[in-house]
């Protein structure tokens, strides 16, 4: 519970660089992983994961022998993410820089990314900017997961963004609404051309 009230007070801090009020519940986790191809996953990388309410979920279904690199901007968020996964590999710095720390990794491209970050918060350029990394960092037939709280889907950020996926993936899929989260959300599920 402590970590949801740090996870509070950073949004009250930095509410647009933060995006949530509180970490998603469980059920969207699920709902952003489990259509996943797991078994074939070598490289995972997730972004925007606050409290670790999506790498747990992660965490429990990556193969032992994959590589696994989350992104968190926010610097008191990193260090109770790393209080939760100890050992685990976690970038404190923007998405944007995942190319680069993928190849100090070792890692020519990712499988997967699992994305928790606020998109309907930040400007076209930004929403931009990460998601030429992402398509540049994933390998053909990658897969990308992200999720939208139903109030932002009218609001022309959240129309804009869902565009913008258009312009990115080839297939984008839509889950069914997560009512068992604050607020609900609906997941896109989402692949680079194979
Ligand atoms: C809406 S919260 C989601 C947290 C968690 N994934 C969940 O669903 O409970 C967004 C998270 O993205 C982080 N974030 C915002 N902009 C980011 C960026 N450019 N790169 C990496 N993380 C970012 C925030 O600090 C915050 O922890």
């Amino acid at each position: 519970m402590s970590g949801t009230f740090r996870f509070l007070g950073q949004f009250i801090r930095r509410p647009t660089a933060v995006g949530a009020i509180v970490p998603s519940s469980r059920r969207l986790a699920r709902r952003m992983v489990d259509w996943v191809d797991w078994p074939r996953v070598e490289t995972a990388v997730e972004y925007g994961p606050g409290t670790g309410v999506f790498t747990h979920e992660i965490l429990s279904r990556l193969p032992a022998k994959a590589t696994f690199v989350a992104f968190e901007a926010n610097r008191e968020i990193a260090s109770l993410w790393r209080g939760r996964f100890p050992g685990r590999n976690l970038h404190c710095g923007s998405a944007t820089g995942v190319s680069g720390e993928l190849s100090r990794l070792g890692r020519r491209h990712t499988d997967v990314v699992i994305s928790g970050l606020p998109w309907a918060a930040f400007p076209e350029r930004l929403q931009r900017e990460i998601l030429d990394a992402t398509v540049a960092s994933l390998r053909p037939g990658g897969q990308f997961a992200t999720f939208a709280y139903l109030q932002g889907l009218l609001l022309p950020a959240g129309i804009r963004f869902r565009r913008l996926l258009g312009e990115y993936f080839t297939e984008i899929e839509v889950s069914p609404v997560t009512w068992l989260n604050l607020p609900p959300a609906i997941v896109y599920r989402c692949r680079t051309r194979r």
